[in-house]
């Protein structure tokens, strides 16, 4: 018989995984803190964590080894195999491990276009994408193929230049490159095959996936709560980032004032405490949200 858990692949080590396992953690998953160990257990929902190298998620949901991956867009997208477009299905865009995926050149050479990079070498360990996004560009270059180190093929002269991650560009500030154009846009993705899934890992999925957005809407949001007098609410309101309707309560031995809570869907700066309390709010509170379940 087929086991009722669900199976998560998630990155072992590199720039997803703390993420991924921090998300899992605050949608209420209690794991077995064995770092050693490849496998997690949840103790208190049927979900097992399988830690692998990212590379190999694709492969793992394609043989039903495990339902689902938390992956970035890049690796998903470098190992879709045309002919199979539709295996793989993207359940939810996850917010985290955002980079893009970018052509950058030295320093020094003069890029103006795509066309700069006619009959260059370009060296990648992303040459599905890269292909790809030369076809549709009508350019013909070279395309060398690197697992790793990407950033210094120029300086070897291996090649003209680089298609690989950006994300603070830290990497190619370091190797005197630039970045000419941007390829793909990435970020963590849940993923799973199409094939249908049992009812019992079904209706695991739906309270993971109903928790990760409660988990995801709270990260952004704030709980505001300040004094003001009644006659300004009106403009009040115009001022508070991507609220509802907020609630109002009267305050005790005090006619022409109220108190507002409210929740707000983004984040709240500065200047936009600053222009409430010229509308005249006072004692404005800043919360942070840490579950929400709409
Ligand atoms: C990527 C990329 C760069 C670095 C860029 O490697 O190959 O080395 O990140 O990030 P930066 O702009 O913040 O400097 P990654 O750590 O993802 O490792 P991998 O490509 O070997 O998986
Ligand atoms: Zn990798």
């Amino acid at each position: 018989m087929q086991s009722a858990r669900l199976v998560i692949a998630l990155q072992k080590k590199g720039r997803l995984s703390d993420d991924s396992i921090s998300l899992l953690q605050r949608c209420g998953l209690k794991l077995l803190s064995s770092k050693s160990s490849l496998f997690y257990s949840a103790q208190n929902l049927p979900i097992d964590l399988l830690l692998v190298r990212d590379d190999d998620i694709p492969a793992l949901i394609r043989d039903k080894v495990c339902d689902l991956g938390i992956i970035g867009e890049n690796v998903l997208h470098e190992q879709e195999n045309p002919s199979e477009e539709f295996v793989f299905e993207k359940v939810k865009k996850l917010g985290f491990g955002k980079c893009r995926l970018s052509i950058a050149v030295p320093k020094e050479v003069d890029f103006s276009d795509v066309t700069s990079l006619i009959d260059r070498k370009i060296a990648t360990s992303y040459p599905n994408i890269l292909q790809k996004f030369l076809k549709e560009n009508k350019i013909e270059a070279r395309v060398v193929t690197i697992s790793g180190s990407v950033e210094i093929a120029p300086r070897l002269k291996m090649s003209d230049a680089i298609c690989d991650l950006v994300s603070t560009g830290r990497t190619l500030e370091e190797n005197n490159l630039k970045e000419v154009q941007v390829v793909l846009e990435s970020q963590a993705v849940m993923i799973k095959s199409r094939g249908a899934l049992s009812f019992e890992k079904n209706k695991t999925l739906e309270i993971l996936l109903r928790r990760m957005e409660g988990v995801m809407q709270a990260q952004e949001s704030k709980y505001i709560l300040f004094h003001a007098p009644k006659s300004a609410i009106p403009e009040i309101r115009k001022l508070l980032p991507g609220s509802e309707s907020p609630t109002i309560i009267s305050l005790a031995e005090c006619d022409d004032k109220v108190a507002v809570h409210v929740v707000s869907r983004e984040a709240v700066f500065w200047d936009t405490l600053e222009k409430l309390r010229e509308a005249g709010a006072s004692a404005i509170l800043v919360l942070p949200v840490e579950k929400m379940m709409l």
